[in-house]
């Protein structure tokens, strides 16, 4: 169990601003401006690739908590390799493809734990992405020959995380309840595609408000754009926040 890891977590530490910026010094500049108030940052491929992995290290020196959305796929010796670098740059979430199979997660979880043992740390959530959802039930019969419905293909990749040792998955909002079910309570669930009653979908198709996914059984949440566009940001989280903690004492 990690620091983070506990369903006790305090509405803010359940949000996760997405990073998806082109500049550094606006991705630190935020770090600045809300690291009280949210509890972690996801950096992402579009981060990652312009400015490496020193742009983690500088937002963990601030105090910033950061979820590494990298979601590795590949052998799980070079996963494994990968994901010891991952808990020495000192980042709290990182995840990989459960289409990797089960030695690769597995590889990922013990050298994930070994890892940070070593290095005296707490060891961090590990999430498995199941099937993107930028997939439909087509595009899975079509492209992977996978027959079996959709929801089901997750809850067995799911499940399939859970035994390899990970600590949850990152899931769409629609998956979170079928999820609750098909998994231990403990089992983390992340869940992006979430927005405020008052902000726009942007390219977000079926969306739920933070209170939504909090209510169904999300334990964090992922919101970019609506934080990063408005003119406010602080109050912008604030908003969302509170929403948030409603949910938990309704929960
Ligand atoms: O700006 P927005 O709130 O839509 O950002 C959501 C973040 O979550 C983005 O970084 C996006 O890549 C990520 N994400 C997503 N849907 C998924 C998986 C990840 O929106 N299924």
């Amino acid at each position: 169990m990690t620091s983070l890891q506990t369903h006790q977590n305090p509405p803010r530490n359940r949000l996760v601003l997405a990073l998806d910026v082109d500049s550094d010094s606006v991705a630190l500049a935020l770090v600045d401006e809300l690291k009280d108030q949210v509890g972690l940052f996801k950096v992402g491929h579009q981060l990652f690739t312009a400015f490496g992995p020193d742009v983690v290290r500088r937002i963990v020196r601030k105090g910033g908590k950061v979820f590494l959305d990298l979601k590795y796929h590949d052998i799980p010796h070079t996963v494994a390799r990968a994901s010891a670098e991952a808990v020495k740059l000192g980042v709290d979430i990182f995840n990989v493809h459960a289409l990797g199979g089960m030695d690769m997660m597995r590889a990922a979880a013990e050298s994930a734990a070994e890892t940070a043992g070593k290095q005296g740390i707490p060891v961090p959530i590990t999430l498995a992405v199941t099937i993107l959802t930028s997939m439909d039930e087509a595009s899975l019969r079509r492209d992977l020959k996978i027959t079996r419905s959709l929801p089901r293909t997750v809850a067995h990749f799911a499940r399939l995380a859970q035994r390899a040792g990970l600590s949850g998955v990152v899931a769409s909002p629609q998956e979170i309840k079928m999820l609750r079910r098909a998994v231990r309570q403990r089992f983390v669930i992340l869940t992006p595609g979430v927005r405020p009653s008052w902000a726009g979908k942007d390219d977000q198709q079926r969306v739920l408000t933070p209170g939504e996914a909090v209510a169904a059984g999300a334990d964090y949440i992922v919101i970019g754009r609506p934080i990063l566009k408005a003119e406010d940001k602080a109050a912008a989280v604030g908003r969302i926040v509170e929403e948030v903690a409603a949910a938990v004492e309704n929960r």
